[in-house]
């Protein structure tokens, strides 16, 4: 077993799937259980619950799941009122059509299925926001969408969530419940999923990139590696400068791979026992293990 997510807040996720996977749950519920936590956790404002605002201070969520058995999948943009958008899109995966709701429709989905209407709005991401109301600002600022990816028993399932970026305009939808740039999984080959600046991840279709290269019998850190620095690359060389993107990825025998355009990217993996905390530096090229805060 390998589970493998995005940033340092999916510490105590990774032990839950670990835990779930032990207990010989199936690989989607320990992808759920792994986000989840994440979503529900108020002290994390980038993900479900308690997530930073649009400009008009409405938390609008996105999220999706993906089974490499059968390349199926479910997808949530733009969902209001809905703590944990990738159980909404998890309801989706087996549908023969249907697969990607937004906004309104997705929010009566969830409800007929049976899931909660709820404010997502607290009290410290409110205040942030009305401070920079105050201050006239609303540029954009960055988060930490989670994406996992799970390889166990010969399947490979990715998901993501996120409350994408925080000012976003009402409706923006990154990359996460995107199938090819936020996530993508193929049993066959490997998973992969992205976290970072959803409107540049797409330009690169950066998961899918990854499992391309996997495909062609890249290990899953030189295929994360390339990945990264060849979108990295492809932006400068017509005069872009790149905002952040960061990687993850499995393959199908539990080997993983992490890189990123920043100096250092956090991540979480455990391949079956222990639950390691490491850094992304250097394109992939140099993985630190360090200390978690929420290794508790
Ligand atoms: N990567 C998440 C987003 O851009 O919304």
């Amino acid at each position: 077993m390998t589970v493998i997510a995005t940033w340092e807040i999916a510490f105590q996720g990774v032990k839950i799937a670990r835990d779930l996977l032990r207990e010989g749950k199936s690989v989607e519920d320990a992808i759920c259980g792994l986000i989840n936590q994440i979503e529900l956790e108020p002290s994390f404002h980038n993900v479900g619950y308690s997530g930073w605002p649009n400009q008009d201070g409405i938390v609008e969520l996105d999220a999706a799941i993906m089974n490499g058995d059968t390349l199926s999948y479910g997808s949530i943009a733009s969902i209001r009122n809905v703590k944990t958008p990738v159980s909404v899109a998890r309801l989706l995966v087996d549908e023969p059509y249907n697969n990607f709701l937004v906004g309104p429709g997705a929010y009566e989905f969830a409800m007929k299925n049976g899931f909660k209407h709820e404010e997502l709005l607290t009290e410290p991401a409110k205040k942030r926001w009305l401070e920079k109301l105050a201050e006239g600002r609303n540029e954009i600022e960055g988060h930490d969408t989670v994406g996992a990816v799970i390889a166990s028993g010969g399947r490979v399932v990715s998901a993501t969530s996120t409350s994408g970026l925080f000012m976003k305009w009402k409706g923006r939808v990154g990359d996460s419940p995107i199938v090819g740039p936020g996530l993508y999984a193929d049993s066959d080959i490997g998973g992969a999923t992205a976290t970072g600046v959803g409107e540049d991840i797409i330009k690169g279709t950066l998961s899918y990139e990854i499992v391309r290269l996997m495909g062609e019998g890249k290990s899953p850190m030189e295929a994360c590696g390339i990945a990264v620095k060849g979108l990295d690359d492809r932006l400068r060389a017509k005069g872009k400068t790149p905002r952040e993107f960061s990687v993850v990825a499995v393959n199908k025998d539990g080997e993983y791979g992490a890189a990123s355009n920043r100096e250092e990217f956090p991540f979480v993996v455990c391949t079956g026992d222990e639950v390691e905390f490491l850094i992304s530096k250097d394109f992939g090229k140099t993985i630190e293990k360090r200390k978690n805060k929420y290794d508790v």
